[in-house]
């Protein structure tokens, strides 16, 4: 009986009343507001782990998207945004693009559903998904929402001037049919990226290669892409070559590229921390405090270990070597310089050392300010106070409610308190999807 509810709740979870819906989707656009923002799912599926760029991770596990802030200028390379965890902010609206104007000052592009505008002017060129272009008097497009009868973000784009029309289906793997995305897989057409006739596959999706009568059948083991049914063009991580089509394991430990051989592993191929020796044939640990390294165990490149800063050396090689102020978890360009303290110190930026935060905070930028408590305690009236709640971590909103729990608990939406077994979570689900 309760295996047969818990796998009852499994498969509500997974399959959802009519088409697949879990709590948390990849989004495939990542616009402002638009969609889910979310890059990384957990593996149940119940909640976002990782929000793209320009998107904000919230407790609930949903992503939000960051409020611009209109600085000055332009940084050089991606507007300036910074996230609040928001409530005030909408997510449907979402925020227009921003654009540099004639002064190299942010400013909203000012067509409404504009995607993207030119420099300058903010003459727009691209609409948000789910919207329909139509030429502009004055050049560029304006930008016209699709019609509320197409499901919502079915569409990339739509017809401006009959908004009920899609035109281009937003997520891979649909066609058009009577002006509405169909799943190719509702036809029958499975592993297919795109079908646009209907009938047959024109590209299949990742990890499948068409074949002669236009199926898509899945590539050999250990290889992820194919470009032709049996022929591998792309082996897994520590796969290589057999010779046959296939993929076989690296014959060099830890190796997680062998590409172009089984005994050789690619410059950048040794796992995080070794190099590859080509005289020996090996995979060599990189230099003390050293990630990565290439050809010899002191040039190293790219991140050091905390605690140890990236100098270069006379020879022109770049070496990790120990900060040498306390606390200090990055040093890069000079040892005697913090650019990044351990958690519960800040940066003096005065001095370049490190100082530490007040009294319960996790990361500051003086003693006196807190951006995050140490687990266990909330961020109440500016101070770090401990959560009422057993098992709490943090409890931001009011020590008495918990905003999220330590591990292995979780919080139950039923008790609003932090529960232990993995099994009830799904009772807990189950529950609520009973109540939707
Ligand atoms: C806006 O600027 C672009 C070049 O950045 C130019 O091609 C276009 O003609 C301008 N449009 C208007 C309306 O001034
Ligand atoms: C393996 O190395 C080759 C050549 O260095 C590179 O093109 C390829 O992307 C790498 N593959 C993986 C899975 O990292
Ligand atoms: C940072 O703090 C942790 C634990 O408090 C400690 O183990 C680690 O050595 C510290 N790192 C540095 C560079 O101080
Ligand atoms: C910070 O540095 C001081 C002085 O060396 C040391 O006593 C303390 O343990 C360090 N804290 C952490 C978290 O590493």
């Amino acid at each position: 009986m309760r295996l047969s509810l818990l796998l009852l709740a499994a498969a509500l979870l997974i399959a959802g009343p009519g088409r697949a819906y879990a709590a948390c989707s990849v989004d495939p656009d990542l616009e402002d507001g638009v969609g889910s923002g979310c890059v990384r799912c957990s593996a149940d599926g119940a909640r976002c782990e990782e929000c793209g760029e320009r998107y904000g991770l919230k407790k609930d596990g949903t992503c939000v998207t960051c409020q611009p802030v209109l600085v000055g200028k332009l940084l050089e390379e991606k507007a300036p945004v910074r996230c609040y965890p928001a409530t005030t902010v909408s997510k449907a609206g979402g925020f227009p693009a921003l654009y540099p104007n004639a002064k190299g000052e942010c400013e909203y592009c000012p067509t409404p559903g504009c995607n993207q505008c030119l420099p300058g002017n903010g003459t727009c060129v691209q609409c948000k998904v789910n919207h329909g272009a139509a030429p502009a008097e004055a050049g560029g497009v304006t930008c016209v929402e699709c019609s509320t009868d197409l499901p919502a973000l079915m569409c990339r784009t739509c017809d401006a001037k009959d908004t009920k029309k899609c035109l281009e289906c937003r997520t891979s793997g649909e066609f058009l049919k009577d002006n509405q995305c169909v799943e190719c897989s509702s036809v029958g057409i499975e592993n297919c990226d795109e079908c646009p006739d209907g009938k047959t596959c024109k590209t299949c999706g990742y990890g499948f290669a068409l074949d002669a009568s236009g199926k898509c059948v899945a590539c050999p083991e250990n290889c992820d892409d194919c470009s032709e049914p049996g022929k591998c063009s792309s082996c897994t991580g520590g796969f290589g070559p057999d010779g046959k089509g296939g993929c076989t394991a690296c014959k060099i430990d830890p190796c997680t590229n062998c590409t172009t051989s089984l005994d050789t592993c690619e410059p950048l191929g040794c796992e995080f921390g070794f190099y590859f020796d080509a005289e020996k044939k090996a995979c060599t640990p990189c230099a003390e405090g050293c990630n990565y390294c290439l050809g010899a165990p002191d040039n190293c490149y790219g991140s050091c270990d905390d605690g140890y800063g990236l100098v270069v050396k006379p020879d022109s090689k770049a070496a990790c070597e120990r900060c040498t102020l306390d606390n200090c978890t990055e040093c890069n360009g000079d040892l005697a310089k913090c650019n990044k303290c351990n958690t519960t110190y800040f940066v003096d930026s005065a001095t370049g050392a490190c100082a530490k935060c007040g009294e319960g905070c996790a990361d500051c930028e003086s003693p006196t300010t807190c951006n995050a408590c140490s687990t266990g305690l909330g961020l109440v009236d500016g101070k770090c106070q401990k959560c009422q709640l057993e098992n709490c971590a943090s409890c931001d909103e009011g020590l008495a409610t918990c905003d999220f729990c330590a591990d292995p608990y979780y919080l139950s939406d039923a008790t609003k308190k932090c529960e232990q077994a993995r099994l009830n979570r799904l009772f807990d689900l189950l529950s609520r999807q009973t109540t939707l």
